[in-house]
């Protein structure tokens, strides 16, 4: 197919299937069918899709597009893989961005869309509050962790994923599912995130990533299996893991 990858590796690392694209559009195009082809299973076999998304600039024309696209949203249950600690209508929230892009031009319920509560007193009583929320949707026992059927990340240039960035001590949480977390700059805001036993317990954990300023990140977290990126913790126990990269973004991969 016109839209098919340039580059398939399914077998090349065990449990990954990378795939890297020639332009954004196929990039965009693939992401849409995969979250379709998840979702239509989801919805058959349990009634309901739930996913949990990432913030930051690289989604942002992936969201657009899943607008215009006709899927069940009224099976759909929307979370965030992370949030800023700003208010819903602040330029740097990520629910605002997903809003625009997403959610309000979908006929999608109120209550099947789930944003961090960034109104509280601060991103420890948010990332308690969202953690209740999250349990109690998923009819969760005390130290029962979610199944997503899909999660959405990014990676940043310094390897970190949601808002898991090294040297953090969120990074070895196991007991919680929520946590706030502070980044390497403070102009970045204070964080609240879902934590690696939430991300690894996902049936589908999908790496969306564009950008010649990831490749070396990129190359770094696939190909170095000692890679200490926090984002190379992020390894699905039963679960599938993608990485969709436009050409730029794995421009540096040793098959590429
Ligand atoms: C956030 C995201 C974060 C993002 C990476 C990549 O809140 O910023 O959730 O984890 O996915 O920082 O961001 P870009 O897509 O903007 O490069």
């Amino acid at each position: 197919m016109a839209n098919d990858p340039e580059y398939h590796y399914n077998n090349w690392m065990k449990h990954k299937e990378i795939l890297v694209f020639k332009n954004s559009d196929q990039l965009v195009e693939f992401a849409i069918r995969k979250w379709n082809a998840v979702a239509g299973d989801a919805i058959e076999h349990r009634g309901l899709f739930t996913a949990a998304l990432s913030g930051g600039s690289s989604p942002v024309t992936l969201y657009k597009e899943l607008s215009e696209t006709d899927l069940k949203w009224d099976r759909t249950h929307i979370f965030l893989v992370d949030e800023r600690y700003v208010p819903f209508d602040h330029n740097d929230s990520n629910y605002r961005m997903i809003n625009d892009m997403l959610l309000s031009n979908i006929n999608i319920p109120q209550q099947n869309i789930h944003p961090v509560p960034t109104q509280k007193g601060s991103s420890d009583e948010a990332a308690i509050s969202y953690e209740r929320n999250m349990s109690s949707f998923f009819h969760l026992s005390s130290d029962g962790i979610p199944v997503f059927d899909l999660i959405l990340l990014g990676v940043g240039e310094d390897g970190h994923t949601a808002s898991l960035f090294p040297g953090s001590p969120a990074l070895t949480v196991k007991n919680r599912l929520v946590v706030s977390a502070i980044p390497p700059d403070e102009s970045m805001h204070d964080r609240v995130s879902i934590t690696f036993p939430v991300i690894n317990n996902a049936r589908n954990v999908v790496f969306f990533v564009t950008g010649g300023n990831k490749a070396g990140v990129v190359k770094d977290m696939l190909e170095n299996e000692n890679s200490n990126l926090p984002a190379a913790s992020v390894r699905p126990s039963k679960g599938k893991l993608f990485f969709l990269l436009d050409q730029h973004a794995g421009a540096l991969l040793s098959g590429s």
